[in-house]
């Protein structure tokens, strides 16, 4: 694991297995700030849920926690490696001890929940698009960050999207950094309305996808 600085001094790494970087080299902590937590407007439901999709670092989360102190949030992750990361790291998030505490009793105890007042951690540990499958809970928000589409179409699918889509409540939104037009196609497929998100660190949008108040 390579471990390299972005532009607002937040840690990420390349990952030499699917040629990737975790975050775009722009800013880290500021994409998860402003891709997906401040992009949900997550603040705007009391102790919402939240399914943080492609953990690794846990940077979308800790930005969701800094910015309510409460939340129920569901991650996903299947790379052990990256998690040990975390241990070894200090990032710049008010909840980022929080979140080192709750990765380390993963770790060393397999405990996949993690509980400080009105905050609630889970970890579901494998693929999600098995595991998700399995979530009795609705989500309210959905942080979706998996490798680059041209390095992992498989996690970018209609059928995956609709899967997701299953688990969120009504009204509930996604968020994802990528504008890739097939991306956009599957997500409107799968049922969703997509629009821009924001624009940061490159001149293409990210994407909101929204469920509708129906079905
Ligand atoms: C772009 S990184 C996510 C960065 C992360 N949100 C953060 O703040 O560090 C993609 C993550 O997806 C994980 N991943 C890859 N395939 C997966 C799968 N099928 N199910 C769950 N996680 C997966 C990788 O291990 C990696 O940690």
């Amino acid at each position: 694991m390579k471990q390299i600085k972005t532009k607002d001094s937040s840690l990420t790494f390349y990952n030499a297995r699917y040629k990737d970087h975790y975050h775009t080299k722009s800013g880290a902590r500021e994409e998860a700030f402003e891709k997906h937590a401040k992009a949900l407007n997550i603040t705007e439901k009391s102790n919402p849920v939240i399914f943080d999709i492609c953990f690794g670092l846990g940077y979308n989360t800790a930005a969701a926690l800094d910015l309510t102190g409460q939340a129920t949030i569901y991650c996903f992750e299947n790379d052990k490696e990256i998690l040990a990361q975390v241990l070894k790291i200090d990032q710049d998030f008010r909840s980022w001890k929080m979140i080192k505490e709750f990765i380390g009793q993963f770790l060393k105890d397999n405990k996949t929940t993690y509980e400080k007042g009105n905050i609630r951690l889970v970890m579901l540990f494998g693929d999600a698009r098995k595991t998700i499958k399995k979530v009795e809970t609705k989500a309210d928000f959905v942080f979706f960050d998996p490798f680059s589409p041209a390095k992992v179409p498989e996690m970018w699918t209609k059928e995956f999207f609709k899967d997701i889509y299953k688990k969120m409540k009504p009204d509930s939104k996604l968020s994802t950094y990528s504008y890739a037009r097939f991306v956009r196609e599957n997500l409107e497929k799968a049922g969703f309305r997509v629009i821009d998100g924001v624009v940061i660190g490159r001149r293409s949008p990210s994407t909101i996808a929204i469920r509708s108040s129906k079905d």
